[in-house]
């Protein structure tokens, strides 16, 4: 009898390095992970292997004693990812935009006050209804989504979450979006000096209508054009979000730093394509999706060790953090925090045992801070910025 292909799923690469990090157990009854991601209540259609989600199997820890206990409080891992205007964190664990809904749909799974901080859906001037489902697709290692920035619109965003991220110890980095430079200046303004929104996350991975439809985060001129009039519209700390699908991502990624941002994070999805079961079609409703989870991070370290090398200001890494070793793995090529996205569908809780597993290596390791660990990798050297990588680019 042949052998049937295994088909990998994203659930089979969690715990590929670490046996820290093993997820609990999925509560009987309570609401899917993913549909509190979404924010707004759909529950997206996985083709395959979802059932791998649903139950993960538990690893129970052992309590620190006091004495442990004492110690690891003493740890700091405070980072402030825009020192020029202040976004200080109390830990480097972050939530992706898009996979953590507003924050206020984990609450009752997620102590959200522990993470380090939340970056929220993608919002925009106007309400927008998404793409044409089906929206998302498991993929080996990873997932396809095409949401399409479904979202209310920033004032409904503004009049229903900002007075509760107020009263909030966890900041919240609102992940704005638009067609026009435009669309993101008027954004901006609106959130500017509204209480309980502590900085803007630029998602210029955004077709520039003026531009024809090319994304800003892909040409240069227009990501700094972007970058500039935003700046010029708000004192909020301004994170902007780099794309992978370019060949050289640092030219981008230091005009934007000219143009003013507080910090980078890298990297949003790559861009990617899923076949109908019978092959007629493009299986997606928008053809295309952004390809998310564990088959990234090798792309995502790439970009943040070579983007560390080319800027000064701070750097937060996206792209496949499934456990510690990610983590480390991204403090190492240069990245100051971390944000975790797709493998919070799985495991709502990773966020926040990561940053108590950070807290515990560093112990560990007899560190007082983590701020050691970062920068390992990157090359030893003070002259011209390194070119590593480029040789590898296709
Ligand atoms: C369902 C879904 C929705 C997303 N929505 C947004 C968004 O609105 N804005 C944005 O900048 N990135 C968005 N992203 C990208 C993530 O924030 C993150 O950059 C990317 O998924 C890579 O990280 P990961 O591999 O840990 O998921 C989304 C990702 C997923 C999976």
């Amino acid at each position: 009898m042949k052998g049937r292909k295994k088909v990998v799923t994203a659930m089979d690469a969690l715990p590929a390095r670490s046996k820290r990090s093993s997820p609990p157990k999925n509560r009987k009854g309570a609401p899917s992970p993913l549909d509190r991601a979404m924010g707004l209540g759909g529950r997206p259609r996985i083709e395959t292997g979802s059932a791998a989600i649903a139950d993960l199997g538990t690893a129970p820890s052992p309590q620190p004693t006091m004495s442990e206990r004492e110690a690891l409080d003493r740890i700091d891992l405070s980072v402030d990812i825009a020192p020029e205007r202040g976004l200080l964190l109390t830990n480097p664990i972050l939530v992706a935009s898009g996979t953590f809904g507003y924050g206020v749909e984990y609450g009752e799974v997620v102590d959200v006050q522990r993470i380090g901080a939340i970056c929220c859906k993608g919002t925009t001037l106007r309400p927008r209804a998404g793409n044409a489902p089906p929206r998302v697709t498991e993929t080996p290692g990873g997932m396809l989504n095409a949401i399409g920035l479904q979202n209310p619109g920033v004032d409904a965003v503004i009049d229903k979450y900002g007075p509760i991220w107020q009263g909030w110890k966890v900041p919240v980095i609102v992940n704005i979006a638009g067609e026009s430079i435009e669309d993101y200046v008027e954004v901006a303004k609106r959130l500017d000096g509204v209480p309980g929104v502590a900085g803007i996350e630029l998602n210029i991975s955004c077709p520039n209508v003026g531009k024809g439809g090319l994304q800003f985060a892909i040409d240069r001129d227009a990501a700094r054009a972007v970058t500039t009039a935003v700046r010029r519209a708000t004192e909020l700390p301004l994170l902007v979000k780099l794309s992978p699908n370019v060949t050289d991502v640092r030219p981008i990624a230091k005009a934007i730093e000219e143009a003013g941002a507080d910090a980078i994070t890298a990297i949003n999805t790559l861009s990617g394509l899923a076949v109908s079961s019978d092959r007629t079609r493009a299986f997606l409703g928008n053809t295309y999706g952004g390809l998310s989870g564990p088959a990234v991070k090798p792309v995502a370290l790439r970009i943040v060790y070579e983007v560390a090398q080319v800027v000064s200001i701070p750097i937060v890494a996206i792209g496949g953090v499934t456990n510690l070793d990610d983590v480390l793995d991204f403090l190492a090529c240069g990245a100051v925090a971390v944000q975790v996205g797709t493998a919070i569908f799985a495991d709502p809780e990773l966020p926040v045992r990561l940053g108590d597993e950070l807290r515990a290596e560093c112990l560990r390791r007899g560190l007082a801070s983590y701020k050691p660990l970062i920068g390992t990798a990157l090359p030893k050297r003070t002259g011209t910025p390194s070119a590593k990588g480029a040789e590898y680019r296709p």
